[in-house]
């Protein structure tokens, strides 16, 4: 059984994607990136991106995670709130805990491309705020 199995499928996966960005949205620390953004499109490509990283189907082609998060102005610790909402969502669920750390481990080892191109927007913020 791959891990995607062991998650429950599509129906496991979105369950905690939903349960993650339900509270992302309203977050005191990240909520505010999210402002304007449309949550259902989020978790749909969530749900094929982490299918595709954890043995399902590899359904994803939406744009590269540098390219999603350019016009972004993550910070690590905007990054590390995700994942500890990730962590959070995870928990409450009846996945399998070796499944549940090893979606943990991926996603942590995400964080540099997913901060990438964040420097761009980060510098139009700062120079906006001026
Ligand atoms: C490993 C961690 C992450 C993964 C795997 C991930 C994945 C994705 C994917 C696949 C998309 C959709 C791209 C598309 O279909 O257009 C997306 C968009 C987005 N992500 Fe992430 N993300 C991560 C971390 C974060 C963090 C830390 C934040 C903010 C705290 C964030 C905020 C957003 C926002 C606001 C969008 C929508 C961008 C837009 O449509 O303008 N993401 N992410």
């Amino acid at each position: 059984m791959t891990p995607y199995e062991m998650a429950g499928g599509a129906p496991g996966v979105s369950a905690v994607l939903e349960r993650l960005y339900d509270r992302a949205f309203v977050d005191p620390i990240i909520g505010f990136l999210f402002v304007g953004k449309d949550k259902g499109r989020i978790v749909q490509s969530q749900v094929s991106f982490t299918a595709g990283f954890l043995g399902g189907p590899r359904l994803y082609q939406g744009p590269s995670l540098p390219e999603a998060h350019a016009n972004l102005p993550l910070l690590p610790g905007h990054f590390a709130r995700r994942h500890r909402l990730l962590e959070e969502a995870l928990g409450e669920s009846k996945i399998p805990e070796s499944v549940q750390r090893l979606w943990l481990e991926i996603d942590e080892r995400l964080k540099d491309s997913v901060l990438a191109a964040g420097e761009a927007a980060r510098a139009q913020s700062r120079s906006a705020s001026r």
